[in-house]
């Protein structure tokens, strides 16, 4: 992109708060809720900041709707580093969290910390986000200690697909919704800033809120959650046929794209684009 294009961009807009995890933990004690949306690119990340979002996803969901994967399982570390090192450049003010992808955490202390170590050196964000419950928390309390804060994720851990074999909501029963209480707590112990919750009932949602000091982001999991999230593209109506309930569009874009790239298919077949005026 042009240098002028990207400065007109940046110029455009600010706004005060500078967020950061403590910002987001200190959110649960005021009452305010917590928004957070994902982002890929500098543009979207730009535009988002200035809207005055608190929180920044660079979610490894890039692989389904940036890279086409089936699942989020092939995204690597490199990947995530290019996408949020795009997202830095375009943020002033709110908190980035990056997603560690499948198989860069979960094997030892010692891996976890130099995939998150060069996660956080190479880009300079806020935070990792790791799926899981209690078997990493030996994993978040070192990341923790040695200064690498973490948000947790529970419930629907995309990651874990091929154990699940399904997207359908969980911790439906008894014994699964006892464990993910379990897991809130001990993750709350070994000191996550907040904890995404995906896809569970609302009710179980309502008692790991209550039940744990750090707040809780909510993606199909109701509104007591302590904030939401939701995937960008899908809130702006870009992946059209993934239509969950839990998913409220703010727009129908991929028909707002596909009309604008049929005018200028027209325009250009029909030499109305460019005229003289368009011409240097
Ligand atoms: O990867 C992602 O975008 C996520 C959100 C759905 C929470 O983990």
């Amino acid at each position: 992109m042009p240098k002028q294009r990207v400065q007109d961009i940046q110029s455009k807009g600010s706004r005060p708060r500078v967020v950061t995890t403590k910002t987001v933990t200190t959110m649960k004690q005021t009452g305010e809720k917590i928004a957070m949306l994902t982002a890929y690119d500098f543009l979207v990340a730009k535009l988002l900041d200035q809207v005055g979002i608190d929180v920044i996803l660079v979610g490894d969901s890039l692989g389904n709707v940036v890279q086409g994967y089936e699942t989020t399982l092939p995204v690597t570390v490199d990947d995530m580093i290019y996408h949020a090192k795009a997202v830095k450049r375009a943020v002033k003010n709110a908190l980035i969290v990056v997603d560690m992808p499948f198989m860069s955490y979960q094997n030892s202390v010692d891996e976890a910390v130099r995939n998150c170590g060069r996660v956080m050196k190479e880009v300079g964000v806020g935070a990792v986000k790791l799926e899981g419950g209690a078997y990493i928390a030996e994993i978040v309390k070192h990341l923790v200690k040695i200064g690498i804060p973490v948000m947790g994720h529970l419930g629907l851990t995309p990651q874990a697909i091929n154990k699940f074999g399904t997207y359908e909501v969980r911790a439906q029963d008894k014994k699964e919704a006892d464990e993910l209480v379990r897991d809130a707590k001990v993750l709350a112990d070994a000191g996550v800033f907040a904890i995404v919750l995906e896809k569970i009932p609302s009710s179980l949602a309502k008692k790991v809120t209550a039940s744990i000091p750090v707040p809780t982001i909510g993606i199909g999991a109701g509104p007591h959650c302590d904030g939401q999230v939701l995937v960008v593209y899908d809130m702006l109506g870009m992946t059209e046929e993934f239509r969950p309930r839990f998913v409220r569009r703010y727009g129908e874009f991929a028909e707002s794209l596909r009309s604008a790239f049929n005018s200028y298919i027209k325009d250009v077949k029909s030499q109305q684009f460019p005229t003289m005026k368009e011409s240097y």
